[in-house]
């Protein structure tokens, strides 16, 4: 069988390893055809001696001259700027980009007619109604990489009508480091303690979000667009364990779960195996360990994020993209000790509060809504420092 040609935006973030972690284990079924990093020289020239793809793809102009540099004897690979590039030639790209720097890759592999395994929820979030027509190009699939989402695509192969015969999305969320602490512990809680996530191993701004419920919040917004259910319709429940990923109701009271251990490479070997499934197994239950699976709502006074979130996505048009972008902002900022944990949610719901929201109708309109929202977040941080 010929392998499937698999391009990685990301790859030397923590989605993007662990995507060549499951290559690695199935080395018949798939060939990288291209890596796209920011400035991560050493890793990606690791990676592109590994794999041998025939594109690497550099934002970062002097680390794509390095990166040129130490590639120049290799045979076969080129250097580029735009990670897009690579998105026409492969059969899936995996989009394991952090923040909205990940739409021009969601547009490209969809515009090109490829499978999208799509970890990147901020352009989606962001661009939705921008992103959704392109789900009509021939050929173009988007499967979700995201824990929550990859198990309700899972939950939902088991339904005849989606329309008809579901009832609500329940998208678990693990509590993240802050789970069970009052508004009023958070008020001093430091960025080590933020990126100490009991469950999961990712990135900064991802593990930060956790912490806050934006994460989850976000995912509701990325679960109303991929489904296209109403945001009356998903709720959300804390799960500390993180072992059920989500569960979707139907109509008749019957709830369907999908239930593994945390890893993400399943959720990375879904979307590269879509429609078939992985031969390789992660993330496998041992019921002779697992003794409990808890359930509790979220505390949406502690955890405030959560409904701004909920807020944003319905109102829709730009205020998603607002949202994410103030949030990015936020994050960096609390990350480099400018702000408090608090302050995270404070931002973000100013940046919204003081949004003119629009409808966009082409993708310089949300470029815009995320630029004046990243603008006015700078200005509400300087506020709160001065
Ligand atoms: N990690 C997880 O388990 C997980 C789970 C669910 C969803 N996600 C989602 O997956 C995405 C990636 O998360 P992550 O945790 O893998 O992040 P990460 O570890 O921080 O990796 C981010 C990747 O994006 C690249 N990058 C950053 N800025 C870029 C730019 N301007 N242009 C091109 N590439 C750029 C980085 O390259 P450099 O190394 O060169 O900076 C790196 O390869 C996020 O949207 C996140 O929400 C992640």
């Amino acid at each position: 069988m010929t392998p499937v040609r698999v391009a990685i935006a990301g790859s030397t973030g923590s989605i993007g390893r662990q995507t060549l972690e499951v290559i690695s284990a199935e080395p018949d079924s798939y060939v990288v055809v291209g890596l796209s990093a920011g400035s991560s020289v050493d890793l990606v020239v690791e990676q592109a001696l590994k794999f041998r793809p025939s594109l690497v793809a550099m934002s970062d102009e002097a680390a794509r001259e390095r990166v040129r540099d130490a590639l120049a004897g290799v045979g076969g690979i080129e250097v580029v700027a735009d990670a897009t590039e690579m998105c026409g030639i492969a059969d899936v790209v995996i989009n394991g980009v952090v923040g909205f720097a990940g739409l021009p890759v969601t547009m490209a592999t969809l515009k090109n007619g490829r499978r999208l395994g799509l970890a990147n929820k901020e352009s989606l979030i962001a661009a939705g109604p921008i992103v959704q027509p392109l789900r009509q190009v021939e050929g173009a699939d988007l499967v979700p990489v995201d824990s929550e989402h990859c198990a309700l695509h899972q939950c939902l192969r088991s339904s005849v009508d989606t329309n008809r015969e579901v009832a609500r999305l329940v998208l678990t969320a693990s509590g993240g480091p802050f789970r069970g602490r009052s508004f009023a512990d958070l008020e001093q809680v430091s960025v080590d303690e933020a990126l100490r996530h009991p469950t999961w191993s990712m990135g900064p701004k991802i593990t930060i979000d956790s912490s806050t419920l934006m994460n989850k919040g976000l995912e509701v917004i990325e679960a109303h667009e991929l489904f296209g259910t109403g945001f009356d319709d998903i709720d959300v429940v804390v799960h500390p364990q993180s072992v059920v990923h989500s569960m979707v109701e139907f109509t008749d009271g019957s709830t369907i779960a999908q239930l593994s251990m945390p890893d993400m490479r399943l959720p990375i070997g879904y979307a590269l195996g879509w429609p078939e499934r992985l031969r390789t197994p992660f993330g496998k239950i041992d019921w002779t360990q697992l003794s409990r699976l808890d359930f509790e709502p979220p505390d949406r006074r502690a955890f405030r994020c959560l409904d701004l979130a909920y807020q944003a996505g319905r109102s829709g048009g730009t205020a998603p993209a607002v949202i994410s972008a103030a949030n990015e902002v936020a994050v960096d900022a609390f990350m480099s000790r400018r702000i408090t944990w608090h302050q995270i949610h404070d931002v973000s719901a100013a940046v919204l509060d003081h949004s003119t929201i629009v409808m966009p109708t082409s993708v310089e309109e949300v470029i815009d809504a995320d630029r004046c929202a990243r603008e006015d977040a700078e200005r509400v941080i300087s506020g709160m420092i001065s």
